[in-house]
């Protein structure tokens, strides 16, 4: 991937600790985002991806530091946290559409009542959109007619149509059939490719060294390991990366070995 060139910081996340109950999942965590980068965020389960994406939105309070977008302080509380969370997209793993809506109403549904914009205009960026990623004749549709992979990308093309400043993903293709996870991942390689400023958590290695201009690794409430995605998956500085990445070689050997019957 080339080397960009990075500009000013648009997330700042400083020292945040974030508990439940006893247990420490962020612990004094530090991260700056700058505008324009890759991050994708890797580590074992349970070791806080998801908790930290939600601190960043704002849904879950932080017991100590400050976390900014922007230079303005994001928590829950703050007076004007609707209009910062919609400087940040989120896509889940589960997508939640609203069933009894169509696609196009599902992406209407915030910018039009939300944001208050103009239906016409929003309707023409959702097609555009759409368009882009191969769903212009899915408008119509109800989620329950789309396969996983549609529905994933249904939930982008929500996320982009709020024109939110960074995009984080949970792990969105954790639930889709193999052959659905390709086309949500090039959707997310053009918004790459586009110069979006991304936070991506997976546990699709190929696709976070292809896309990534920074892979972080985060184990035991810190982040252990801070590198471009060349040194990360080659030259690991910590055991526990080693070991981690190693459970994922085993894990695609394992896949290819002949099924018996
Ligand atoms: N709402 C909650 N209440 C209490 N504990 C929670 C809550 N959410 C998460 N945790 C705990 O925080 C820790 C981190 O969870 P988190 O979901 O962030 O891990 P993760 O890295 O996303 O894991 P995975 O790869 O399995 O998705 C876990 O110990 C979990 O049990
Ligand atoms: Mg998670």
């Amino acid at each position: 991937m080339a080397v960009k060139i990075l500009a000013e910081t648009l997330l700042s996340i400083e020292h945040i600790t974030k508990s439940f109950g006893d247990n420490t999942v962020l612990d004094d965590l530090s991260l700056a985002v700058h505008k324009g980068e890759v991050i994708v965020v890797v580590g074992p389960s349970g070791c806080g991806k998801s908790t930290l994406l939600r601190c960043i939105n704002a849904l879950e309070p932080i017991q100590a530091g400050e976390i900014r977008l922007d230079g303005e302080i994001i928590e829950p509380n703050s007076k004007n946290i609707t209009e910062l969370r919609q400087k940040v997209g989120m896509v889940f793993q589960s997508y939640d559409l609203f069933p009894h809506l169509s696609v196009l109403d599902n992406i209407l549904l915030a910018p039009c009542k939300v944001q208050k914009r103009a239906k016409a205009e929003v309707t023409a960026e959702a097609m555009t959109l759409l368009e882009r990623v191969g769903l212009k004749d899915k408008a119509k549709s109800f989620p329950r007619e789309l396969s996983g992979g549609q529905k994933q990308r249904v939930a982008i093309v929500r996320a982009l149509c709020m024109h939110p400043e960074m995009l984080l993903f949970d792990e969105v293709t954790a639930a889709l059939d193999p052959e659905m996870v390709r086309e949500v991942l090039d959707v997310i390689l053009q918004l790459a490719a586009q110069g979006r400023t991304m936070l991506i958590v997976t546990h699709e290695m190929q696709f976070a060294r292809a896309i990534a201009d920074r892979v972080i690794f985060l184990d035991g409430g810190k982040i252990l390991e801070d590198a471009p995605p060349e040194e990360f998956f080659t030259n690991p500085k910590t055991d526990r990366a080693r070991q981690f990445l190693h459970i994922f070689e085993f894990e695609a050997v394992k896949h290819h070995e002949p099924q018996e019957l």
